[in-house]
């Protein structure tokens, strides 16, 4: 432990159980020596685990849905009162698509299902920054990070609607990220993961082989929940603070691989 974010304080979105990148990521904040308030939405509370999280950090818990101005409103009010003043970090680790969850194909969309989607994925990014920001709430080099995927730039069918929700977050990430940074000396960045077995992770239609294939081609093999949470510290630290407007890849080498010998095996009837 390095002490990185000592005297940092901050709001932790989207720990729902023990596998969630944002418990994993609230641990090691903790262990750093940030503070912060953890948060979800109301129902997500009703079945996940979070207060053993909040014990153990010694952290607050408030309940907001992301998709709600008025909720984001209260949260971060009560946040800068718990915390007793402005904030240094926001971990944004929230996804859903309604449409995955049901099965509904990519061709054959629900659409009042994608807009609940886009609204809970992509938009609630900029609901949480216009908030922060009209509220002055951010403290100068102050550090903003939302969690994407490498659907956003290229095709994975089974993806479905949450790749153009990734894109859109990845833009937003830019976008208000060019005033935070002008206005408030905040940066703002994306977190692009590898394939992680989590609640959110594992509802991907066919989840098992699609994250065996990224281990395969990437020479690092896949980023871990715990490798996101070490990334996502680097971020919080004073360490990056001239890194903004970035998608950062924590994927192994992933996004840059064409194909890797373990794979092309597989099709030369060789083993590894
Ligand atoms: P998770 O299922 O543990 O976390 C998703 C969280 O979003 C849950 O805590 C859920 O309660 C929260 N959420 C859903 N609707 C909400 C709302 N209306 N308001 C507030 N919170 C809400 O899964 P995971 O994998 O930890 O997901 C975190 C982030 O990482 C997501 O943005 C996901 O897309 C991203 N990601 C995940 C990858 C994976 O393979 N698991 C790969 C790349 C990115």
């Amino acid at each position: 432990m390095y002490n990185l974010l000592k005297g940092k304080k901050g709001i932790i979105f989207g720990a729902l159980d023990s596998n969630s990148i944002a418990w994993k990521t609230a641990e090691r904040v903790h262990e750093e020596g940030g503070e912060f308030v953890l948060t979800n939405a109301p129902v997500a509370m009703r079945m996940g685990q979070i207060n053993e999280l909040a014990e153990k950090t010694g952290s607050q818990i408030i309940p907001a849905d992301a998709t709600s101005v008025e909720d984001l409103e209260n949260l971060i009010e009560k946040s800068m009162e718990i915390l007793g003043g402005k904030i240094d970090f926001v971990l944004h680790s929230i996804g859903m698509s309604i449409n995955v969850r049901k099965g509904k194909h990519y061709t054959d969309q629900n659409y009042d299902w994608t807009q609940k989607g886009t609204d809970v994925s992509a938009m609630s990014f900029h609901k949480l920054m216009q908030t922060l920001y009209k509220k002055d709430a951010m403290n100068e080099w102050g550090s903003i990070v939302a969690l994407t995927y490498m659907a956003a730039q290229r095709v994975f069918p089974d993806y479905n609607d949450m790749a153009d929700n990734k894109a859109y977050l990845e833009s937003i990430a830019r976008s208000f990220g060019y005033f935070f940074g002008r206005d408030k000396k905040v940066r703002v960045n994306t977190i692009s993961q590898s394939p992680t077995p989590t609640t959110a992770g594992s509802g991907v239609k066919g989840f098992d082989g699609f994250i065996a294939y990224a281990d395969k081609m990437s020479p690092l093999g896949n980023a871990t929940a715990m490798d996101c949470a070490n990334y996502t510290v680097s971020l919080f630290s004073d360490l990056t603070k001239r890194v903004t407007l970035q998608n950062l890849y924590n994927d192994g080498g992933f996004s840059n691989m064409g194909v890797s010998d373990a794979v092309m095996s597989t099709f030369m009837g060789e083993e590894e």
